[in-house]
Formats: C-alpha cells, sequence, structure tokens
C-alpha cells in the first residue's frame, strides 16, 4: 500500500483565466493504493456520497487506465466536490504520483501532468490543466498549451467556501465570449503583475494582480454574498480578492499575521448574506506528497 497527500488547487487567480494556479496548503486528499487485478475505488470524507466508485465514471479510474496501473484506490477526501478548489484535480494527480510510484513507471512529475489532466476530461468533459498542473508541481504554475512551468512560492491565502453549489459547466457559459482590446490589455498588465508578485513572495502585487474586469464579474453573479465577502476581506486587510476556480469558494491574498482577522471577516460577511461557510487559513503550498 502506498499513501500520498494531494493538495487542493485555487485556479485563475482573476487575471490568469484558465492559464494560472496555485496549489493550497490546506485543505487536501489523501489517496491509498495498492496492487489488483483490476481498479476498484473507494471514497470517504467530504462530500463522497456525489463521487461515483465506478472506475468508468471517477477521475482516479481513467488516470489508472492511462499508466496501465490496475489498482484498489481509496479516496479520503478533503476537498469538497463542486467547491472551485480542485477536488477532482487533487484525487487525479494523487492517484497520478501514486500509481507511477506504485507501478515504478518513471514519469517525471511535469509528464504526469497531461495524464492526470486527461483523466479529468474522461470524466468532466474539459481538461485543464490549470488545477491538476499545482496539484501535482506544487507553488504557482502556468498552464498553456504549450507546456507547463511553475515556481515555488510562499504567498499567505484564505479560502472561504459557502455552502452553495455552482457547476462548472453553468460558471463557464457565464464567461463572456469576447473582450475589447482595452481589457486585453488591462489583464495581461495584471496577470504580469501577479506572476512577478509570485516570483517574488510579494502578496501586494499578488492581490492587485488578482483583479479582472472580465470573467470574475459575470462568475461572481452566481455567489449570493460574494460582492460582501470581498469588501468584507478588503477592509480588514486582503491585498487581493477573487472567485477560486469556476466557484463558489472565494479566495482572498494577504500579508503573514492578517490571515485570521480576514478569515473571520469572510465567515461574517457569508452570515450576513445568509449564507453557512467555512473557512481555510492557507498559503501556497507543495504539490502532491508521497508518505
Ligand atoms: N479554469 C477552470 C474554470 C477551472 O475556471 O472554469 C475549473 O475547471
Amino acid at each position: 500500500m502506498l499513501s500520498v497527500r494531494a493538495p487542493a488547487t485555487s485556479a485563475n487567480l482573476g487575471s490568469g483565466y484558465d492559464v494560472f494556479g496555485v496549489a493550497l496548503s490546506r485543505p487536501a486528499d489523501v489517496v491509498r493504493v495498492s496492487r489488483a487485478e483490476r481498479t476498484t475505488i473507494s471514497v470517504s470524507g467530504v462530500g463522497s456520497q456525489y463521487i461515483p466508485e465506478d472506475p468508468d465514471r471517477n477521475t482516479v479510474g481513467a488516470v489508472a487506465e492511462a499508466l496501465e496501473a490496475p489498482a484498489h484506490i481509496e479516496i479520503d477526501k478533503g476537498v469538497r466536490p463542486a467547491s472551485g478548489l480542485g477536488s477532482s484535480a487533487a484525487s487525479a494527480a494523487g492517484a497520478a504520483v501514486a500509481l507511477n510510484e506504485l507501478y515504478d513507471r518513471g514519469y517525471s512529475k511535469t509528464e504526469l501532468v497531461p495524464i492526470a489532466a486527461e483523466g479529468e476530461a474522461i470524466v468532466s468533459g474539459v481538461a485543464h490543466a490549470d488545477n491538476v498542473a499545482p496539484s501535482i508541481l506544487g507553488g504557482f504554475t502556468v498552464a498553456t498549451s504549450e507546456g507547463v512551468t511553475c515556481v515555488d512560492a510562499r504567498v499567505p491565502l484564505v479560502a472561504c467556501l459557502p455552502e452553495i453549489v455552482v457547476s462548472t459547466r453553468d460558471a463557464r457559459r457565464v464567461v463572456p465570449e469576447e473582450m475589447s482590446i482595452e481589457q486585453s490589455v488591462e489583464t495581461v498588465g495584471r496577470a504580469a503583475t501577479l506572476a512577478v508578485g509570485m516570483c517574488r513572495s510579494d502578496p501586494g502585487l499578488v492581490g492587485r494582480g488578482m483583479d479582472d474586469s472580465v470573467v470574475t464579474p459575470a462568475r461572481a453573479s452566481l455567489i449570493e454574498g460574494y460582492d460582501r465577502v470581498r469588501e468584507a476581506a478588503l477592509a480588514a486587510s486582503a491585498t487581493g480578492v477573487t472567485v477560486s476556480g469556476a466557484g463558489p469558494a472565494v479566495l482572498a491574498a494577504c500579508g503573514e499575521g492578517d490571515r485570521q482577522r480576514i478569515a473571520l471577516s469572510m465567515l461574517e460577511a457569508f452570515d450576513d448574506a445568509g449564507v453557512d461557510a467555512r473557512v481555510y487559513q492557507t498559503r501556497v503550498g507543495e504539490g502532491v506528497t508521497v508518505y
């Protein structure tokens, strides 16, 4: 038996739609694998009742097939499904690293990214690497059709997850199909600022670079209380706030020592909007780790 810890992730970071992602130091899934004649899956933990155990309908089944690595795979969910925190990507990333190790397949972590992304695609229909890349590699990642680059970063974050379900399908449907050249210039500027901020582990630059006037405002409308929560986090000294992935989690960047105040302010603001929520005081963290 081999066990790995696979971190939650936050994709987009406002200005980097379908490109940027970060690994979060918490929450995480735990994936345990042992060799078997054919693949079987068991799921426990947060939201496990919504996750199919049929290998043809679960991301990790597709990963086992791609690696020709049949196994019994136990997934202990710490990352709630449909949270905007890369739940299915964490399981796919964990399974890819664990099965590669168990069967000594010899793939590098970078080579495992498209394998885990394809696993996600078979089940969810979309093969974005912006969640699996940071879950496998850790740090801040830039995923494009040419490949993935990553950098280690030390930036404190707060992720607040409301008890709302937003389907990725709906969240993608509201994204505008076009943007003006002015919006493009503004978005490139912000994305570049964010990337420099990650390279320098500078929360001020990261927060400034999270601003986005194209995708985020459209998605915020699907999250009850979003504007209130954003304002509360900024008033509590967050350096930037955005929708995490496709939502509904809301992500704030901040300086060291500010996380607790921001976490409480976000919870209170969701509460004022009549929405239950839980909060993670987290940071940009490492990728899948083998126990
Ligand atoms: N970049 C993706 C999105 C992440 O925002 O829709 C979820 O798969």
